[in-house]
């Protein structure tokens, strides 16, 4: 059944939206509703007196007494049309804006979600569940508001004008309804819980889709040939799905129909006894008309009311889940009473003792991690596949908080210090980095989104990153379009590394770290790459992760990680000297270039 507490939390929630965005607007079509909501009434009144007048003196008609209500009648339905016309210009207005503003406000929020809220399995669920249909429900339940109070205000006014006349009757009518609503609502629940039981599955499906609407993905697709397979088991969940939907539907219609009946009886009977009040002599023969107006208005209005609440527990279920994602709370801690670095040349970073586990996973990905990166040192990192280097790279940023142990920038914790000032500081080029299929410049330049683009700057980080010289031969150079899906030019896969790097370096922070860069960046570009990199100004840190060990030997500073753990240190030449793992791997490199 719905929870009535949060049925009215999400449309609070909702209706918070409206009245901040749209509060005009809202208003007005509140009143319009309200006012269309008594029309009926007086209609059936008017045509009541119609009728009794006329049967009064159906011998010896005045016009003249009569002209006046059939008047009053042909403004009473006009008015519907005409109010509604301008009403359908401030709703659309009203939903255009109020769609367009809540949109945003709420990306503006999902973006301040913290990574790590993303790999708890439970919030990729409740994501999913939420932004199926965009923010769409939000402005849908707050639009629902109004069927709701047209509704409310047509039932108060009937019911008014009905226990007045003869309570009994009021009271048949409305209870017959009664069964419809609440067939209606359990419906409703059910087919939610099907669909919210099945997130998983429907997480699946959206997975399985991108292998084959994505043209990266698509690629591998048809080349092994595994497009049937992903459709039949995109198919096979979606089948099970609908088996299970489609029986609810059945025994809906069932019931539903049960419902409808007996409310026709309610409504049958109701009529019967005001028949019977005329016929008793208490009213007269255009009562008959009045109450049957009156009756039809509250009890359409209360199925109404009851389809607008059962057809609003969808909104309302995806609003709440909407308001969950919205008020997800942040993993990362802010300090209440933030330290602020104030930097302006690379702090000293010391790791102590620091230990971590990723939120879902009992495993220690690092173990007693006691390092220090001295202000404006090249520092390498190295170590085998899933050894803990991006880990760690994802702690010094405070992507994650240390399990145990802290992170000292200038020995200041680093969870004492506000993540927006730490990030400002920095430039990161991590192993998923992302593109932007932008205008070249706008690409590089997004690395500094607060300051418009400086060309020139642009051009020199590019050319650091060795991006210069196949940009300069685009048409456009640094207007070219980027991305063949906005018909511009598609960068090969080095030349989007380029194309990063360059987005990294324009960002100028003082600590820069990039994970494996040059993966697929070409031998010559990549020993000018990292030689540049080698050579940043004073008073900038560079913490550079490759397995090309001949770029990290020219580190000042190199770190082995093997499976969590830090086992060794030292510059390039002390560790040869000390002929351990990173001299093993080093020379298993070189040997092979010697074959
Ligand atoms: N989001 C995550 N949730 C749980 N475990 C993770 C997550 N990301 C990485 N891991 C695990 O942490 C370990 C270290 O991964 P990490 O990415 O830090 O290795 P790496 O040294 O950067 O490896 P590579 O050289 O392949 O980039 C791996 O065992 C990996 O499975
Ligand atoms: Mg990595």
């Amino acid at each position: 059944m719905i929870k009535i507490r949060d049925y009215l939390k999400s449309i609070r929630f909702s209706l918070g939206y409206a009245f901040e965005f749209v509060p005009k607007q809202t208003l007005i079509i509140a009143i319009m509703f309200v006012i269309t909501a008594t029309l009926p009434y007086g209609s059936s009144y008017v045509l009541g007196k119609l009728v009794s007048a006329i049967v009064a003196g159906v011998k010896n008609i005045e016009y003249q007494n009569i002209w006046y209500l059939l008047a009053l009648y042909s403004l009473i339905n006009i008015a519907p049309t005409i109010i509604g016309n301008i009403r359908l210009y401030v709703i659309r207005h009203w939903r255009l804006k109020m769609r367009s503003e809540t949109e945003y406000a709420v990306y503006k929020r999902r973006e301040e979600i913290d990574i790590a809220t993303y790999e708890d399995p439970k919030f990729q669920d409740l994501n999913q569940r939420a932004f199926r249909n965009g923010v769409g429900p939000l402005s849908d339940l707050a639009f629902g508001q109004f069927n709701l109070l047209f509704d409310v205000s047509r039932i108060t006014i009937g019911t008014a004008l009905a226990v007045h006349f003869n309570p009994l009757v009021y009271v048949v009518v409305v209870i017959t309804a009664i069964p419809g609503f609440i067939i209606d609502t359990k419906f409703a629940t059910k087919s939610w819980s099907i669909w919210s039981k099945d997130s998983p599955g429907q997480r699946r499906v959206a997975d399985l889709r991108e292998h084959i609407v994505w043209r990266s993905f698509l690629i591998e697709t048809k080349l092994f040939q595994s497009g049937q397979k992903l459709l039949t088991w995109m198919k096979k969940i979606v089948d099970d799905f609908n088996i299970v939907q489609l029986k609810t539907e059945k025994s809906r219609v069932f019931q539903t129909s049960i419902g409808d009946i007996l409310a026709f009886v309610g409504f049958t009977t109701g009529l019967f006894l005001v028949v019977k009040q005329v016929i008793d002599g208490q009213g007269q023969v255009g009562s008959i008309i009045y109450m049957l107006g009156v009756l039809s208005t509250v009890q359409s209005s209360i199925t109404s009311l009851l389809t607008n609440i059962s057809s609003q527990y969808e909104d309302h279920l995806i609003s709440k889940d909407i308001m969950e994602v919205i008020k997800t709370p942040a993993v990362i801690i802010q300090p209440k009473n933030p330290k602020i670095l104030n930097l302006s040349s690379a702090p000293e970073i010391i790791m102590e003792n620091v230990s971590f586990k990723y939120p879902n996973s009992g495993e220690w990905i690092l173990r007693n991690i006691n390092l220090t990166f001295k202000a404006g040192d090249n520092i390498g990192l190295v170590g085998n596949n899933g050894a803990g280097k991006t880990t760690l790279v994802k702690l010094l940023c405070r992507i994650y908080d240390p399990t145990e142990g802290r992170i000292l920038i200038n020995g200041i914790d680093m969870r004492e210090v506000l993540t927006k000032e730490w990030w400002s500081y920095l430039a990161v080029m991590l192993q998923d980095y992302a593109t932007y299929d932008f205008v070249t410049k706008e690409a590089i330049g997004i690395g500094r989104p607060d300051r418009s683009i400086n060309l020139t700057r642009v051009i020199e980080s590019a050319r650091t990153s060795e991006a210069h010289a196949f940009i300069e031969e685009w048409e456009e150079k640094y207007d070219q379009q980027l991305g063949v899906e906005f018909g511009g030019k598609e960068p090969s896969k080095g030349q989007k590394q380029k194309l990063s790097i360059a987005k990294v370096l324009y960002r100028d922070g003082l600590v820069m770290i990039l994970d494996e860069p040059t993966a697929s960046v070409d031998a010559e570009s990549e020993a000018k790459i990292f030689d540049s990199i080698e050579n940043l100004p004073e008073g900038k840190t560079a913490i550079l992760i490759s397995h090309d060990f001949s770029t990290i030997s020219a580190c000042d500073k190199i770190f082995v990680l093997e499976e969590g753990k830090l086992i060794e240190e030292g510059s390039h030449k002390e560790l040869m000297r000390n002929k351990n793992v990173y001299a093993g791997l080093y020379n298993l490199q070189a040997a092979r270039f010697k074959k």
